[in-house]
């Protein structure tokens, strides 16, 4: 397994470009599924979990055609399969995303259950509530999702609690369905709205993404179209983090600072000077980061997946603060290997109280979920000597050429095989 060995103490200067969004490609190629017609992405990252989804898709019938820099080709003139098998969901809980658009195209799926994960159960009852409210007969046999539609009929569906990819599989089920679909209770995360913009250049008929209540009006048939992946915004606000604890010097471009309004205010809380450009955001970090509490909620509020980033900033800031983690009931694993190098954590249940030292220590430390190892490489780039993160496949699930970026802005960081 890989390894990321870091010398830490280096600020991060420079200018590093932002890849396309993992969140939102996930969804807009499971799109594809929805029409015989050839859709066109552009701006697709180079990333593990992007790789399984196309694995996931191509066993199915889909033509992928991978072209350079972040364009890829998805036909699914042949889709004859609508089945998503256990070995590939169990690598990514995303694959759940294939259920609604086999349903409104095949009126047939037969999906995985995603087993649990390291940050939580993560079960998808609302997105199965969702499709039984719009007709769709659904039993749970053998660890699978069995479904069936011959056509889906819109419904008024309240989801229980906000969810992202519940939300995206239950409009990619509307486009086609008979009627109108409303979503209340819906995500707002910029990737919802960016799969809406590509399903409505695919001809479908939404209104109100990125806001609370969706309304879908389906329609007969889809058509092919060209999209390009809006930025990472979880990648954005990491690389601002990391610079941040580095009194780096940076700017991002490709990414705008609209998709991370939270993210950019607690930086600023903690002292950075943050200057917000059209398609690029410039930080200056100060001597010594203050240290600032956060409270995940769902978009616009501070996202989960930048809570591990802000604890390992607050490893090293002036001054204690409060995590509080409101969405996955098993996100501080972090925390743990955080201490290791030397951080001053106390776990209360959902709240990491972050205690600023003065300096943290290298050491050997292991990944355990994506954005934790995020926290881990930050920890890494400003502890004392070398720091050695294990497992770093988690990494190579949503960071696109990593360390070349890392070493782009002045990072002393390899990769050992
Ligand atoms: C999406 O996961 C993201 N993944 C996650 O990013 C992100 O952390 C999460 O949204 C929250 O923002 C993708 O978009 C591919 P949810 P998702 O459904 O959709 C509960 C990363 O690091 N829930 O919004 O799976 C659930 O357990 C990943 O890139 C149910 O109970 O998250 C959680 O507590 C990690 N039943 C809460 O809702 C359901 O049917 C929010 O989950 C669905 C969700």
């Amino acid at each position: 397994m890989d390894k990321l060995l870091i010398e830490g103490g280096a600020p991060l200067v420079g200018e590093v470009a932002v890849s396309g969004a993992k969140n939102a490609a996930l969804p807009i190629i499971c799109a594809s599924l929805l029409c015989g017609d050839t859709l066109n992405l552009t701006n697709i990252p180079q990333l593990n979990d992007v790789a399984t989804m196309l694995r996931l898709i191509g066993q199915m019938g889909v033509a992928v055609t991978m072209g350079d820099n972040g364009m890829l080709a998805l036909d699914s003139g042949k889709l004859d399969n609508p089945v998503a098998p256990y070995e590939l969901v169990k690598t990514m809980r995303a694959s759940i995303l294939v259920l609604g658009p086999l349903l409104a195209r095949c009126g047939e799926a037969k999906v995985s259950l995603p087993g649990g994960c390291a940050i939580g159960a993560r079960p998808v009852d609302q997105h199965i509530k969702g499709l039984q409210a719009m007709g769709a007969e659904i039993r749970v046999e053998g660890g699978y999702v069995l479904a069936r539609a011959p056509r889906l009929k819109g419904a008024r569906i309240v989801t229980d609690m906000v969810t992202v990819t519940g939300t995206e599989n239950l409009m990619m089920a509307a486009v086609l369905a008979e009627g109108e679909t409303v979503i209340e209770n819906a995500a707002r995360e910029p990737e919802i709205v960016d799969l809406a913009n590509c399903l409505t250049a695919m001809g479908a008929r939404i209104a109100g993404a990125g806001s609370d209540r969706i309304s879908i009006q389906g329609v007969e048939r889809l058509h092919g179209a060209d999209h390009a992946v809006m930025p990472d915004r979880i990648e954005t606000g990491t690389y601002l983090c990391a610079a941040a604890a580095t009194r780096g010097d940076v700017v991002l471009t490709r990414t705008s600072a609209a998709l991370l309004d939270a993210v950019i205010g607690k930086l600023r809380e903690a002292g950075c000077a943050i200057e917000c450009r059209p398609d690029s955001i410039a930080l200056k970090a100060p001597r010594r980061l203050k240290s600032v509490g956060v409270r995940t909620a769902p978009y616009p509020a501070f996202p989960t997946d930048m809570q591990a980033q802000f604890m390992a900033i607050n490893c090293v800031a002036e001054g204690a603060a409060v995590i509080r983690e409101t969405i996955f009931e098993n996100r501080f694993m972090h925390a743990v290997e955080l201490i290791r190098l030397g951080a001053d954590i106390r776990i209360d249940a959902s709240n990491a109280v972050v205690t600023g030292v003065p300096a943290l220590d290298g050491a050997t430390v292991m990944a355990t979920d994506l954005r934790a190892s995020a926290s881990l490489v930050i920890a890494g780039l400003v502890a004392r000597g070398e720091t050695l993160i294990e497992r770093i496949y988690h990494l190579d699930r949503g960071y696109e050429h990593i360390e070349e970026k890392l070493r782009r802005l002045g990072a002393n960081v390899r990769r050992l095989r």
